[in-house]
């Protein structure tokens, strides 16, 4: 009788350590990020899918991040600071900024004729590489979190580029 006992104390014991074991996988589930979570915190482009002059607005974090290859006029007409905003890849100078006004938020639109942003709210206006050029917003969109592989950025993780762009101030935490 008390073997069986035994056995049973035993049996049960080790249904509950499995039903605790269920239980902390559910937990752990439960708490890692679901998988579309985490592919939203990162975005890969490749930069040489962008034309000179076209602006295209693709999405990191929820957020409008544009993408601006730079002409040879832009760069013409861009200036030292200016420059230090652009991604070199290749050959080739990319703008690639949140796509949201440093005054309030609202999304400025691109002037091709122009080659310069506008935003509509307060009249806030910034040049092809997003350097604020008239007020009121505060500075220049700012540039996501990026590391370089290739012609291939990553937004979203920190490389060598963006460092130095946030230790000479190019660009904010964002
Ligand atoms: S939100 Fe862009 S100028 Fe105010």
């Amino acid at each position: 009788m008390s073997d069986r006992r035994d056995f049973m104390g035993m049996a049960l014991g080790g249904f509950t350590a499995l039903g605790g074991i269920g239980a902390l996988m559910a937990m752990k589930k439960t708490w890692d990020p679901l998988p579309s979570v985490k592919a939203a915190g990162f975005t890969t482009l490749d930069l040489k899918d962008y034309k000179e002059g076209e602006l295209v607005t693709e999405k990191w974090r929820g957020k409008p991040i544009f993408v601006l290859k730079q002409t040879k006029e832009m760069m013409a007409k861009a200036t030292e600071n200016d420059k230090k905003r652009l991604i070199e890849v290749d050959g080739g100078h990319y703008m690639v900024c949140v796509g949201l006004c440093t005054h309030l938020g609202c999304i400025p639109g691109y002037r091709p004729d122009t080659q310069d942003f506008l935003c509509a709210c307060h009249g806030g206006m910034y040049d092809a590489t997003a350097e604020v050029t008239k007020a009121p917003p505060p500075r220049g969109l700012d540039i996501p979190p990026f590391k370089l592989n290739g012609t291939k950025i990553a937004l979203g993780v920190t490389g060598p580029e963006y460092e130095k762009m946030l230790a000479d101030g190019t660009t904010l935490r964002v």
